[in-house]
């Protein structure tokens, strides 16, 4: 940590001048998780929080989605995100373009898409999912079948736990798709008693083998209230890393797979945000009308 002590400083300074709060996703490392971050969670927690924020400037500490979703529930705050690089293998699985064509496609098909895409891609949507909210979302349209994207994964998973008929795209996250269900069985037989968790980007193979499976939020609050004596997260480390430094009882068994878009975002990156305000987030009116009503619909599902 005294390594960290300067830019942490610095950055709650800074966040009381600018009057600024950070949110920051859980595949955030821990000095930014635990040290300057306002408001942590997974993307849905992210979106529903993005809209009680108070101050002037919110921080994205995340990928450029998760800025986007932030601008587009608080049009009139600055939003900045560190590292505009911080992109999303989902996100760049497809286009505004695809989504027409696919509505084309399937007329009268509704389009849930998930928060990890553009907001010209959302734009195109009917309502948005994240990996918290998806089966709920899918069921709320009370229709028989949908169109899910742009994870493959993520539909397959759901339509293994709904009766309604899921059409995915090809879309997979470059993180998760690593996870294998071989390395899952050898996991369990190196680490006897481990419980597997796994975030539903994973292959569904690999979600049959865990335990559990839920977004980032709900792996965390599995380990907080069942407290497994040993326990691997399958999905990104800062995320493994941050629940441990919670629950330093438990034994946390790694692999885990880096994402290289989330680790652009480090302390000396967020210092420059708020010394400089860049970069700023901004989106086309005409395309982030649409793309809010696509967030608000999935907000207003329970
Ligand atoms: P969560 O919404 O579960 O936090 O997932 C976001 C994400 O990018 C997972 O890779
Ligand atoms: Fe995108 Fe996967 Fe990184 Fe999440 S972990 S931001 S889905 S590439």
């Amino acid at each position: 940590w005294p390594a960290f002590a300067d830019d942490v400083d610095a950055i709650i300074e800074l966040k009381k001048r600018r009057n600024a709060v950070v949110l920051a996703h859980n595949y955030q490392t821990p000095e930014i998780f635990h040290g300057v971050a306002d408001i942590v969670g997974d993307s849905l927690a992210l979106a529903r929080k993005a809209t009680e924020v108070e101050a002037d400037v919110i921080v994205l500490a995340g990928v450029h989605f998760m800025a986007e979703t932030a601008k587009l529930l608080n049009p009139s705050k600055t939003v900045l995100i560190p590292d505009t690089g911080a992109g999303c293998s989902l996100a760049d699985s497809i286009t505004p373009e695809d989504v027409r064509l696919l509505r084309k496609t399937y007329p009268g098909v509704p389009i849930v898409t998930y928060v990890n895409t553009s907001a010209a891609v959302k734009a195109e949507s009917d309502i948005c999912c994240t990996s918290g909210n998806a089966r709920a979302v899918v069921e709320s349209l009370g229709v028989e079948r949908v169109i899910m994207l742009p994870d493959e994964y993520l539909a397959k998973n759901i339509a293994a736990e709904t009766h309604v008929k899921i059409i995915a795209w090809a879309g997979h996250c470059e993180v998760h798709e690593r996870f294998s269900a071989d390395e899952v069985r050898q996991l369990r037989e190196n680490h006897p008693g481990v419980v597997v968790l796994a975030h539903p980007e994973c292959p569904p193979e690999v979600v049959a083998e865990a335990d559990f499976s839920g977004s980032t939020a709900a792996m965390a609050s599995y380990v907080a209230t069942r407290q497994p004596p040993r326990v691997v997260l399958l999905t990104e480390c800062s995320m493994s890393d941050n629940v441990a430094a919670d629950h330093p009882g438990l034994e946390f068994i790694r692999p885990c797979n880096l994402c290289p878009h989330m680790k652009r975002i480090t302390l000396g990156n967020i210092r420059h945000a708020l010394e400089t305000m860049q970069h700023e987030v901004t989106i086309d009116p005409r395309i982030a009308e649409r793309a809010r009503l696509a967030v608000e619909r999935m907000l207003s599902v329970g």
